[in-house]
């Protein structure tokens, strides 16, 4: 036996799922550009290391900490030898990580480099050009190298037409993990981490003219 239904319940069962179809289907093809603002990260923050012990690998982490805090960044956290070449090319900004080996890269950094021509291609194009790059190490002794090893990560950027920036310490960030007290203490957790921040900000600045 068929129910009898009145044209006001009529309208209601076929009309207000009609009419939620249609908002749905409006609000997907306008959707609010603040909110898609903040959904879309506006830069990547690609964050390469080495590490065997450990200790530049944990800088790396609170690199990565430091470049999250600026809005609208994506950080990428990759041991070198597993970086592809989307992620180094689709990166707005690169932060390099060695432990000091001989007062320099280790050498597993330094094919990280090699092979952004080797593996990648990235000549003659200069396809690193205007991204921001920075440097972080960690070194047994206090003055056993740990500028000399950031400063030849950036001498590889510079020479790929990078935007070389520094944070934390004066040529980025680094930490003294042999001697008295082995590790990393937190003044040089905070280096890493003021280094990742600076990165992001500067990034965001060469891509959209403000770090806000
Ligand atoms: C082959 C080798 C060479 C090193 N040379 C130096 C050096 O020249 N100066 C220095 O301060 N530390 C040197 N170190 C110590 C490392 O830089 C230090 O232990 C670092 O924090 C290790 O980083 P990781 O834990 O990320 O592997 C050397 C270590 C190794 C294994």
């Amino acid at each position: 036996m068929r129910s009898h239904q009145s044209p006001f319940t009529l309208t209601l069962s076929k009309g207000v799922p009609l009419l939620i179809f249609i908002c749905t289907f409006l609000y997907g093809l306008f959707p609010n550009p603040a909110s898609a603002e903040e959904q879309i990260p506006t830069i990547v923050v690609l964050v390469a290391y080495h590490s065997l012990s450990g200790y530049t690998e944990k800088m790396a982490r609170e690199v990565a900490v430091g470049a999250k805090s600026v809005s609208g960044t994506r950080v990428v956290l990759k041991r070198v030898g597993d970086v592809t070449a989307p992620e180094l090319f689709l990166s707005d900004a690169v932060i390099v990580g060695s432990p000091v080996y001989w007062a320099n890269m280790a050498a597993e950094v330094k094919a990280f480099f090699d092979n952004w021509q080797f593996k990648f291609g990235v000549f003659p194009e200069f396809k690193m050009r205007n991204k921001v790059g920075a440097a972080f190490t960690t070194g047994g002794q206090v003055a056993g190298g740990k500028e000399l090893t950031m400063l030849t990560i950036l001498a590889a950027m510079l020479g790929n037409q990078m935007i070389v920036v520094s944070g934390g310490g004066a040529f980025g960030a680094s930490a003294t993990t042999e001697g008295d007290s082995p590790g990393l203490d937190e003044k040089e957790l905070g280096e890493a981490r003021a280094l990742g921040q600076r990165v992001a900000e500067v990034a965001k600045i060469v891509k959209h003219g403000s770090a806000q």
